[in-house]
């Protein structure tokens, strides 16, 4: 089985220091840096928009994983592009048309994702696998990091799983909240490849990073 991909919620990092966090998470090894942002509209919470990752963008090699929690979303796809987003994700609650969204991210050049909420069936995806390289289960309400990890959406993971693996095309299978050590495991057994974690990841001082990560990944350690 291939190794799980891990990506570090810059969400939890401590803001004052980001650039330093984000190089830190990725000499940790992290495969991805996941970037959520929020518009306090379509979640109750804001974070930042695209000067923020340009900044970040020269210090940090590894693909920024960009979590678009906003909506209206399609005018911005560019601005979030351009500012370095190599993986862009939305919700299909976003709106107004998922599909055409997904066409837009591929004609930035960016790989596409589909996010689907916990209440969110994920027969949503169906008509959408041709043209995605990610999905992303939410296993929290978006908005904040730190909430527990919902059970329930192991069965999605599973479900999710079979699709793809139907569909027969490559697509990294990410769940994101509430992923600890143990939620881990369940979401690997469920058949997830790629897991976000925020405060799992940036707990403790930087030194620590490292097992944090290798934990998530189910490395002994
Ligand atoms: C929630 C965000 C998550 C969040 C994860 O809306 O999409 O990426 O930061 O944080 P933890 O790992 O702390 O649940
Ligand atoms: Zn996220």
């Amino acid at each position: 089985m291939a190794r799980t991909l891990i990506a570090p919620s810059i969400l939890a990092a401590d803001f004052s220091k980001l650039g330093e966090e984000a190089v830190a998470v990725e000499a940790a090894g992290a495969d991805l840096l996941h970037v959520d942002v929020m518009d306090g509209h379509f979640v109750p919470n804001i974070t930042i928009g695209p000067v923020v990752l340009k900044s970040l963008k020269p210090h940090v090699k590894i693909p920024f994983d960009v979590h678009l929690m906003i909506s209206p979303v399609d005018a911005y796809l560019q601005a979030f592009r351009d500012a370095g987003a190599d993986i862009l994700t939305v919700h299909p609650e976003a709106g107004p048309h998922i599909h055409r969204t997904l066409q837009a991210i591929k004609a930035t050049g960016a790989k596409a994702g589909a996010s689907l909420n916990p209440g969110t069936p994920v027969e949503t995806l169906e008509p959408l696998l041709d043209q995605l390289d990610l999905v992303l289960i939410m296993s929290v309400n978006p908005g904040f990091g730190g909430q527990s990890f919902i059970a329930s959406q192991l069965r999605k993971i599973e479900r999710a799983r079979t699709m793809i693996d139907g569909c027969g095309r490559d697509i990294i299978l990410e769940v994101d909240g509430g992923v600890n050590e143990t939620t881990a495991r369940q979401c690997i057994e469920a058949g997830a490849t790629a897991l976000v974690a925020g405060t799992a990841v940036f707990s403790g001082d930087r030194a620590d990073y490292a097992r944090n990560i290798a934990r998530l990944r189910g490395d002994a350690r």
